[in-house]
């Protein structure tokens, strides 16, 4: 069988280099407990196979009291790739976790653009989810209340102040072509507005790319977690294109129909996908299929 992997398939610049964080501390804890801040990625088998060896996801706040820490041994806390607000770095450093800094430098330039905006006088707004991790630590780093919106008709409910400045940040993930369109509707009211470009390509490339190969190809492979929401939009987008697309979060749920003649495989995987994932979907579809 002939196939095709998307490039950008799997792990973005970000969550590789989390994961790669999450193993040098495992390499170097040396008696340390090692905990994340949340799950590292939206993939429940990588976070239990994590667990086995000793790393521990804080799933609520509630869990940290139970966590012992004395200051000759602290506690290593990894923050993922999302980010945290300054109130919860400064919650876990009093609580004695030694943090690592596993935030995307995406992510990070987001958190010091707000910071420095807001304490330059600005009002921030930020396009994005509010209920998104990423987007409440960017809330937690602004110094004035921001204003969070998602959609061109919040726009209206922003109440703008002539006398003030604005700031426009995105939230990394968001759709290009709907920032664009907020944006425009914010600059046309003609307020003092400056926008900085926040959203990162990786999201896009994986899109475009994986949508450019399910319309070549008889049968498309999605591989995600369930719950991760940059997959199921891989799979919305691929299946407009293949109608024969499978979304799988490993290669025991691929159930092909092997009547069907099937010349091309495409292959691809949401950003929390590890690549020996990949590869065994990649090895089933080159040999057993
Ligand atoms: Fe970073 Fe972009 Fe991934 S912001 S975490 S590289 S999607």
């Amino acid at each position: 069988m002939e196939y095709i992997t998307a490039k950008s398939a799997g792990f973005c610049f970000g969550v590789k280099r989390a994961m790669d964080k999450v193993e040098e501390q495992i390499e170097l804890s040396a008696g340390k407990k090692i905990y994340t801040y949340g799950p590292i990625i939206h993939n429940e088998e990588v976070v239990k196979n994590l667990e086995a060896r000793g790393v521990v996801a804080i799933r609520d706040d509630s869990e940290l009291d139970a966590i012992v820490t004395d200051n000759n041994q602290k506690n290593v806390m990894i923050i993922r790739s999302h980010g945290i607000s300054k109130m919860t770095q400064d919650m876990l450093l009093d609580k004695g976790f030694e943090i690592v800094d596993a935030t995307c430098p995406f992510v990070k330039r987001i958190h010091n653009t707000v910071s420095e905006e807001s304490q330059n006088g600005k009002s921030i707004i930020i396009i994005g989810n509010k209920k998104h991790p990423e987007v409440e630590g960017i809330m937690g780093w602004c110094v004035s209340e921001p204003v969070v919106i998602e959609s061109l008709d919040e726009v209206g409910s922003i109440r703008f102040d002539s006398s003030k400045k604005y700031c426009v940040v995105a939230q990394t993930t968001f759709n290009h072509n709907k920032f664009k369109d907020i944006v425009e509707k914010i600059d046309s009211l003609g307020y003092d507005v400056s926008v900085v470009t926040t959203i990162c390509n990786a999201t896009y490339d994986r899109q475009t790319e994986s949508k450019e190969i399910a319309a070549k190809v008889d049968t498309m492979i999605v591989i995600g977690d369930t719950h991760s929401s940059n997959s199921k939009k891989l799979y919305e987008i691929c299946r407009e294109e293949c109608g024969d697309t499978h979304f799988i979060q490993t290669l025991d749920d691929l159930d092909l129909d092997a009547t069907k003649s099937v010349r091309l495989v495409g292959i691809t995987a949401g950003a929390s996908t590890p690549d020996y994932i990949i590869e065994e979907v990649q090895n089933y579809v080159r040999v057993d299929f």
